[in-house]
């Protein structure tokens, strides 16, 4: 990122922060779908192994205590929910679990978060890990509207949901935790799998119009070779991004703008914008000392051959004290520190979402 582009989310910050503060509200809601990306605690109440409750997670988040997000810290959707809920609406709090304890009352008016680490647009990718599928994430969605509309009546609940921003991060786990490698899905060729995972994405977005939403905001795929997990797995001993996944994560988010494109030109009145993050996090991965990083390859936590398993925990041997330096907290996940950068990404390319 260079000087001017720096300054230029800077800016951008600055003035979601002051319209924040002082104008009227921006968006009611913030409301969340997805994977372990924006998981902020859902699957600590489901029957599953992929779960994030446990130290070292959470060590640098605001509570020191693990939440069940996938990260050291705050997660890229806590970074851009600030200016959005917490300073404008005065909260201070992020958009909670549905399935937490938290998700009742008046935080319900701001938006809540559905999303569940090992979800993807296809079903039978949480399906294999027992977390919730976009197709549960939906009908939660229906469950509060209704919780909704029986606070603040009909018309109210239209104005938050049309007015709502809606998040969505999705089809990393498709790729990883699934049609790498599962035999059953090899009948297809990757650009094939690409096409079924983008019909689900396509009817996801409809659905969700269909219920009231119209402004969304999906983020495409990272560069999927380059997580450390993904190397480790498939990067035949090197130390180096598998070029072959990341060719499939670009022609992934190639058909994901075209789609997203379809989308807008269909469906009057909707505000719905693809943020980039494959770039800015290859960027962190290819040249870690331009935002401050000092290691792209390893990860802080769990890395080497145990990622393929259990991830990271308070046995994982080798965590590194300070996750600052290091743009991954854990082999699938960016840390606190490079979730933040992504943050800044994100909000300059969500302007027309609030415009
Ligand atoms: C989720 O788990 C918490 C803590 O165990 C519990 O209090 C809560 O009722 C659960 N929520 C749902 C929706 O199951
Ligand atoms: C619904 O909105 C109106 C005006 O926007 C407000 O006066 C009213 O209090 C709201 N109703 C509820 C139940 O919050
Ligand atoms: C809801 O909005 C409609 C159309 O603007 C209006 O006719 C109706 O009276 C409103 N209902 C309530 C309960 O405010
Ligand atoms: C998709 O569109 C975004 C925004 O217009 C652009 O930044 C990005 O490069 C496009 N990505 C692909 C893969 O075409
Ligand atoms: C953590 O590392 C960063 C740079 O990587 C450094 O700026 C910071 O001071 C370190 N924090 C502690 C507590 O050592």
């Amino acid at each position: 990122m260079g000087i001017s582009s720096e300054l230029l989310a800077f800016l951008s910050i600055l003035v979601l922060v002051f319209a924040a503060a002082w104008a009227d509200p921006l968006v009611p809601a913030l409301i969340i779908f997805g994977d372990s990306v924006a998981d902020a605690g859902n699957n600590n109440n489901l029957t599953t192994p992929i779960k994030a409750n446990f130290p070292p997670y959470g060590r640098d988040f605001v509570t020191h205590r693990p939440t069940g997000r996938f990260c050291n810290g705050k997660l890229t959707t806590d970074f851009t929910a600030l200016p959005f809920t917490a300073e404008y609406l005065g909260f201070t709090s992020y958009p909670p679990a549905y399935l937490s304890p938290e998700a009742e009352g008046q935080n319900l008016l701001t938006g809540v978060n559905f999303a569940s680490a090992a979800s993807g647009y296809l079903d039978y990718t949480p399906f294999l890990y027992n977390t919730l599928s976009l197709t549960w994430q939906l009908n939660y969605y229906r469950q509060y509207q209704n919780e909704v509309v029986s606070m603040v009546g009909s018309n109210n609940t239209s104005a938050i949901f049309s007015g709502a921003i809606h998040l969505l991060s999705a089809g990393t786990s498709d790729f990883i935790q699934n049609y790498y490698i599962n035999p059953l899905l090899r009948i297809y060729s990757p650009d094939q799998f690409s096409n079924i995972l983008i019909r689900s994405y396509s009817t996801f977005i409809q659905n969700l119009y269909a219920l009231g939403a119209r402004r969304i905001g999906v983020t495409n795929l990272p560069p999927i070779g380059c997580l450390p997990a993904a190397i480790t797995m498939f990067g035949s001993g090197t130390n180096e991004c598998v070029p072959r996944l990341n060719q499939d994560a670009i022609y992934f988010n190639n058909k994901l703008n075209s789609t997203s494109q379809d989308l807008k030109n269909r469906l009057p009145g909707l505000k719905l914008v693809v943020f980039n993050i494959f770039q800015p996090l290859l960027d962190m991965i290819m040249n870690p000392g331009d935002n401050g990083f000092f290691e792209s390859r390893r990860a802080c936590c769990g890395t080497g051959i145990l990622e393929t398993s259990v991830l990271c925990n308070s046995r994982s041997v080798g965590t590194c004290t300070n996750a600052t330096g290091y743009v991954f907290w854990d082999g699938f996940h960016p840390s606190e520190a490079a979730n933040e950068v992504l943050a800044g990404d994100l909000l300059q390319q969500g302007f027309d979402l609030i415009s």
